[in-house]
């Protein structure tokens, strides 16, 4: 229905209103403008890039400022910093502000968060500046392809950053004062995907059917890189990350010992990534004929104290940089496989049901009551009595 409308407004709009300037009126012109001198709006973008539009839509980039796990967070670095934590938090979650100034996070720009014409006006990135960005704002519009004939309305320039994991280490790495909080770029880069040069778009910008814009194909095809950009906030992504596996059950002398394998088969980081909130936890339980349970757990996760020795289990308090070591971190590389052993007192002769699961676990501390739980894989076997193996 939407979408019909959407086409029949676009005739109608292409009818009665033609370009300003040397273009010729084709079924792309629309009564659309760029700001030559600043951000132009998403929703601009979005009368010809409707699809890639829709999907950013979908993607924790467009909620970047509006996420209201964010926002609860940020406010507080704010409160708690004088006001420090501003040009710190929106460096990454709204960086059109360091040239904008809009700091509201409702403002115009601003309340799209990480938006099309951010990365698309970025020509290179330099790591060693604390702002990374090299921008070129107006009307040349920076992307993975060599030409744009069919683009009237803004130039297109071909980037390599656009290719390239480095686009995304400007965010997705942060080591306030020396201290790992976020190392999802190094994890890919010291692991298997950056050696077989696969990059993080192959992964979380996957291409899928469609345009690149209304009525006009990519060269390649009939193809668009996915804007989704889907995460931990994916259950479908969630579930292509880890493998289990009971690899045997022992019963000796009243002792059942169960070993179990976790594979990080397919995500391209350590398993789990990002903020270091986010935690896995291995369960294995055990149910006995009449009904009895049993269950263990091994808990994955990177745990990060403040210099005092209190661990820090909030987000506002990690992402001001008030880490100052990092005492545990077990979680998964890629592609390795970790194998757990889990014993129960379970007599010899009793048959027994053994499930194996993983769960992804995020509770932000900021607002009661909030879990997010998925269960990202499971295995499961029964053991006989007597019996060895399964
Ligand atoms: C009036 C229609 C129109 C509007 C509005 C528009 N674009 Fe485009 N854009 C196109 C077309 C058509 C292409 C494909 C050109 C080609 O491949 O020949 C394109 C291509 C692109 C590309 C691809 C570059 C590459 O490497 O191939 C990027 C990036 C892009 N646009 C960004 C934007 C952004 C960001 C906005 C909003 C600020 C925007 N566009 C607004 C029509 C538009
Ligand atoms: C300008 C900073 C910035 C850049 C560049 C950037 N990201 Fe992000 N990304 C963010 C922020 C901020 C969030 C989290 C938004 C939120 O949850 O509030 C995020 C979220 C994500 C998520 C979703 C995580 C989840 O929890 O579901 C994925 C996946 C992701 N980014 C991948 C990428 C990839 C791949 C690239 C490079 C192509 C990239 N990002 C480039 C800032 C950035
Ligand atoms: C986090 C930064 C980021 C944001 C935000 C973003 N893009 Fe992109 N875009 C990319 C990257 C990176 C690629 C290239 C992916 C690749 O080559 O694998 C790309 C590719 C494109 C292309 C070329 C697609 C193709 O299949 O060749 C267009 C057009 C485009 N983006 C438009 C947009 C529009 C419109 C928006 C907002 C609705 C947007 N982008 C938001 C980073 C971004
Ligand atoms: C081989 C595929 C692959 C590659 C390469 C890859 N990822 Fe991922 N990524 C995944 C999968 C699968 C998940 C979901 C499981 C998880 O959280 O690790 C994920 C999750 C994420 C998340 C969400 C973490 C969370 O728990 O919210 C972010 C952010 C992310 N990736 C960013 C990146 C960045 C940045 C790169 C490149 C430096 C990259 N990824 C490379 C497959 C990949
Ligand atoms: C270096 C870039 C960067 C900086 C600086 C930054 N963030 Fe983020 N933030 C991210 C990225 C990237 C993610 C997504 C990571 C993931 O999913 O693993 C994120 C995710 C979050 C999340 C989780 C959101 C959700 O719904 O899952 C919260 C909360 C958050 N940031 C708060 C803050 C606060 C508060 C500040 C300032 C004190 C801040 N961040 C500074 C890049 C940054």
């Amino acid at each position: 229905m939407q979408f019909f409308l959407r086409i029949a407004l676009l005739l109608a709009a292409s009818l009665v209103f033609t370009f300003s300037g040397p273009l010729n009126a084709s079924a792309m012109d629309v009564k659309v403008k760029l700001n030559p001198n600043g951000f132009t709006s998403s929703k601009v973008c979005a009368e010809c890039h409707t699809q890639i539009y829709s999907n950013w839509k979908d993607s924790m980039h467009s909620r970047a400022t509006s996420d209201p796990i964010f926002r609860a967070s940020y406010y507080e670095a704010h409160y708690k910093s004088g006001g420090k934590a501003r040009d710190l938090c929106l460096r990454c979650h709204a960086p059109t502000t360091k040239i904008t100034k809009e700091y509201n996070l409702d403002g115009k720009i601003t309340s799209e968060g990480l938006t099309c014409d951010f990365c698309h006006s970025l020509k290179a990135i330099d790591m060693k500046e604390d702002f990374p960005f090299v921008l070129d704002i107006g009307t040349v519009k920076y992307g993975p392809n060599k030409k744009g004939s069919d683009a009237k309305i803004h130039t297109i320039m071909k980037s390599k950053i656009h290719t390239s994991a480095r686009l995304c280490a400007s965010c997705h790495e942060y080591r306030p004062n020396g201290v790992a909080v976020m190392s999802t770029y190094s994890e890919w880069q010291n692991g298997p995907y950056a050696l077989e040069g696969i990059p993080c778009q192959r992964c979380h910008m996957p291409e899928v059917e469609g345009e690149i814009a209304i009525g006009v194909t990519a060269d390649r095809g009939k193809k668009v890189y996915s804007h989704k950009l889907a995460g931990g906030h994916s259950v479908v992504q969630l579930k292509k990350a880890l493998t289990l596996e009971i690899a045997s059950v022992q019963r000796a002398g009243g002792m059942m010992t169960v070993m179990a394998n976790v594979t990080n088969s397919g995500s391209g980081h350590r398993v789990p990534t990002g903020i270091p909130t986010r935690k896995l936890i291995l369960h294995c339980k055990v149910t006995l004929t009449n009904g009895k349970t049993f269950m263990e757990k091994k808990v994955y996760e990177k745990v990060l104290f403040d210099k005092d020795g209190n661990e820090l289990t909030n987000d506002a308090d990690i992402m001001m940089g008030l880490g100052d070591s990092i005492v545990k971190d077990n979680r998964i590389y890629p592609r390795e496989t970790r194998s757990e052993r889990f014993t129960f007192n379970i007599p010899d002769r009793e048959e027994a049901s053994i499930s194996l699961w993983v769960d992804y676990l995020y509770q932000p501390k900021v607002i009661q009551d909030m879990e997010m739980r998925v269960e990202m894989g499971r295995a499961e076997t029964i053991s006989h009595p007597g019996g060895n193996k399964r």
